[in-house]
């Protein structure tokens, strides 16, 4: 079974390395499906720390020395990006940064992620209990102080991180609060997710509930069940509190009672048009690599064997029916609703199938990072 995995697992290696030698005007973003040419990102936009992340894996697990220069080399190209207005520098210095730290030690990847997570909890709401989405949020409406989304609960990782490394108990108190509310904010009782809400930045209390990407305010958009799997479960991997491993577990079981027969989800769970529509390979790339995260974590072990299960069965649909020869992961849907990207090659799609594969291929131990 191994050497399945292996296999994809070079695939995927093979693409990075070229992207890594090509010539290109900024950090890859997305890919057009039949060329394989990138649309890239000058400042690494929210995916810009996907790209890194993916060579800081590569310099962690193989002997080939180019992955770690490069590493550094777009690590550092992240600096400018350390008092941006946006909550989505969690992404960025975290599996753009941090990850170098965690993975192999690394200082440049410790520098350039502890700036990230300092200046990011610069922005945090004491009276929300919130990071909220910034000014310069990459999303196409509603930002600001007042927006919060579930895709930013990863954020939390980042100050932990950062948080342990500095012996800083209150970036630790940050990381928990921000995981927390947005349990409140996005966790509907039954396990589905809602991407998106607006609170009063003054009081802090819940003013509605939304979505910026899904098809309507009260569908499931399905990388926000998928943002809320990955977040909750990294949150509860770092801070070991038992509302954030519930949560976690809550979203997972839904996906697994939701998906389609064959593993890999639609971009919206209640798109009516369903089979007639996108998929999306990232939120179910996103969703594999939570399962492996919390078939970790749980202290069941019928659920974390049956967690196990599912991540293995969406990793093979994935590889099967999506991965190129030369190791593109396609149908991948950005944004439907302003028709961007709708079935490319997307950056942080690749980042969570290689982390997967790493895990499944025994390279990795799943709760590390
Ligand atoms: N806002 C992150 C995403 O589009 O998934």
């Amino acid at each position: 079974m191994s050497s399945r995995w292996e296999a994809a697992l070079e695939r995927l290696r093979g693409r990075v390395e070229r992207t890594a030698t090509a010539p290109l005007s900024g950090f890859p973003h997305f890919a057009d499906p039949e060329e394989g040419s990138w649309t890239c990102s000058p400042a690494g936009d929210w995916t810009g720390g996907f790209w890194n992340g993916m060579l800081w894996l590569s310099a962690a697990t193989t002997a080939h020395a180019p992955f770690r220069s490069w590493a550094q080399e777009w690590t550092r190209k992240l600096l400018p990006r350390v008092h941006s207005d946006t909550v989505f520098r969690g992404f960025l210095f975290y599996y753009g940064a941090a990850l170098g730290d965690l993975l192999l030690g690394d200082p440049v990847g410790r520098e350039v992620g502890l700036a990230g997570a300092q200046a990011l909890a610069e922005s945090f709401n004491p009276v929300a209990g919130v990071l909220p989405l910034g000014n310069e949020a990459e999303e196409a409406s509603d930002v600001g102080r007042s927006e919060a989304n579930v895709d930013t609960v990863q954020s939390s990782a980042l100050l932990s991180w950062a948080a342990r490394l500095l012996g800083d108990e209150r970036l630790a108190q940050i990381a928990r609060q921000h995981a927390l509310r947005h349990i409140e904010f996005c966790l509907r009782p039954d396990g589905s997710v809602c991407q998106s809400a607006s609170f009063d930045p003054a009081t802090g209390a819940l003013r509605r509930w939304y979505t910026h990407k899904g098809i309507r305010d009260d569908s499931t958009w399905g990388r926000a069940q998928a943002w809320g799997m990955v977040g909750w479960a990294l949150a509860y991997q770092w801070e070991r509190e038992a509302r954030l491993l519930a949560a976690a577990e809550a979203a997972a079981d839904w996906w697994i009672a939701h998906r389609p027969d064959d593993y890999v989800a639609f971009w919206d769970f209640d798109d009516p048009a369903i089979p007639h529509t996108n998929r999306d390979t990232s939120a179910t790339a996103i969703a594999a690599a939570s399962l492996l995260k919390l078939a970790g974590l749980t202290a069941d072990r019928d659920r974390a064997a049956r967690y196990r299960a599912e991540a293995e069965a969406t990793v093979a649909a994935l590889i099967e029916g999506y991965l190129t020869p030369d190791g593109r992961l396609l149908a991948g849907c950005y944004n439907k609703r302003i028709g961007l990207a709708t079935n490319h090659e997307l950056i942080w799609g690749s980042y969570y199938l290689y982390e997967a594969l790493h895990v499944l291929a025994g390279a990795l131990e799943p709760n590390r990072i």
